[in-house]
């Protein structure tokens, strides 16, 4: 058999407690054999400066070297002020540098939001939608998947316990596998 495709899930939220990270680790049990995924952290990532491109910071390096060698790249992000969070921004643009290096570039992707909010983060899952397609990131444009009342779906473990939601992401995950193998040819 293959080996399974190296999914770089990127997750919007820092805080421990995070509706977004059970939403990925979710995703993880969720997905079909053909993909792995890992969360590749960004709270540690130094804010980016222009300044720092002669001599990046260590953590600069290491993230854009695990991003450059994953197939895909997934995010799953809250909305903060109908954006994307700040440290996901930072993230997206220390990847996409050094100027005609970006990590990201033509790695098939996806974007998943949740919030406990009844639009489900509608507003950040299209501000990022936006600058993928300048990172040259094809986004998978359906199943959308906006997670609203989100606070609700996972018990005090952590663990996903609404059966409507566990179909709706094991299905999105399906798709995410079929748009992965259809995109991979275009990376460099
Ligand atoms: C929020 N929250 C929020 N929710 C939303 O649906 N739309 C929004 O615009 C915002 N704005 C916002 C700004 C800031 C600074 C914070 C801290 C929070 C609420 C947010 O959805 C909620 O805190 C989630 O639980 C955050 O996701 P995690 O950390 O649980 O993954």
């Amino acid at each position: 058999m293959d080996q399974p495709r190296d999914v770089a899930v990127i997750v919007g939220s820092l805080r421990k407690a995070s509706i977004n990270r059970m939403v990925a680790n979710a995703l993880a049990e969720l997905a079909p054999a053909g993909l792995k995924l890992g969360i590749v952290e960004i709270g540690q990532l130094p804010l980016y400066n222009q300044d720092g491109d002669d001599d990046p910071p260590a953590e600069w390096t290491a993230f854009r070297e695990r991003v450059r060698a994953a197939d895909s790249v997934l995010f799953v992000t809250p909305e903060y002020n109908r954006s994307v969070p700040a440290a996901l921004k930072n993230a997206l643009d220390v990847g996409s540098r050094p100027y005609g290096k970006s990590a990201w570039s033509g790695k098939p992707g996806a974007v998943v939001s949740a919030s406990p909010g009844g639009i489900g983060g509608f507003g950040a899952n299209h501000h990022l939608r936006q600058a993928l397609v300048f990172l040259d990131v094809p986004a998978m444009p359906q199943p959308e998947a906006y997670i609203g009342g989100a606070n609700r779906l996972f018990d005090a473990d952590g663990k996903l316990v609404n059966e409507e939601t566990r179909k709706f992401l094991q299905g999105f995950m399906q798709s995410y596998a079929a748009w992965v193998s259809a995109n991979t040819s275009k990376q460099a």
